[in-house]
């Protein structure tokens, strides 16, 4: 059996914050506000991992008023997402992130991400896939307020 899931998921810029995706720390003048580490891409991956297993969402496996995952690394959260799927006998097949955002450029960093997030996953490389888009200076991603991503993942019954 395969099954499909989706995630979404925005973050606010704000200054005096490090700016983390998929992993991988990006050197720019704003970070992302968040609870956790505010890696916006990684948030919409674990909700499309849930989501494909019908297990709830990282609002209910994380809740921000839980002081353990103040600033909490997301690749750890993603490595405890990926163990609750192999508890409940899913492994992934792949997965696609869309990553939103006027600004910084993603794609020198794209390789990076690629190999953090492998392993964490348990899957080979060319079962991940990382993209970034614009969108053409419209909406709040265009004016710099933040960034969302997108995230696709297909999953199987063991
Ligand atoms: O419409 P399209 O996505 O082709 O154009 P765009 O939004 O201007 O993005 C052009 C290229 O820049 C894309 O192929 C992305 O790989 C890359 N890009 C990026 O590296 N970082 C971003 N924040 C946005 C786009
Ligand atoms: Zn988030």
């Amino acid at each position: 059996m395969i099954r499909v899931g989706q995630g979404f998921d925005v973050h606010a810029f704000a200054p005096g914050r490090p700016l983390k995706l998929c992993g991988v720390i990006i050197p720019y003048e704003l970070g992302l506000l968040g609870h956790s580490d505010a890696d916006v891409a990684i948030h919409a991956l674990m909700d499309a991992l849930l989501g494909a297993a019908a297990l709830g969402d990282i609002g209910k496996l994380f809740p921000d008023n839980d002081q353990k995952y103040e600033g909490a690394d997301s690749t750890l959260l993603l490595k405890e997402v990926v163990a609750l799927l192999h508890e409940n006998n899913y492994k992934i097949v792949n997965f696609d992130i869309t990553i939103i955002a006027q600004e910084p450029k993603i794609s020198p960093y794209v390789g990076s991400m690629r190999a953090i997030m492998a392993p964490c996953c348990g899957i080979p490389l060319d079962c991940v896939s990382v993209k970034a888009t614009t969108t053409e200076k419209l909406g709040f991603t265009g004016r710099k307020e933040g960034i969302a991503a997108l995230a696709c993942a297909l999953i199987e019954k063991i």
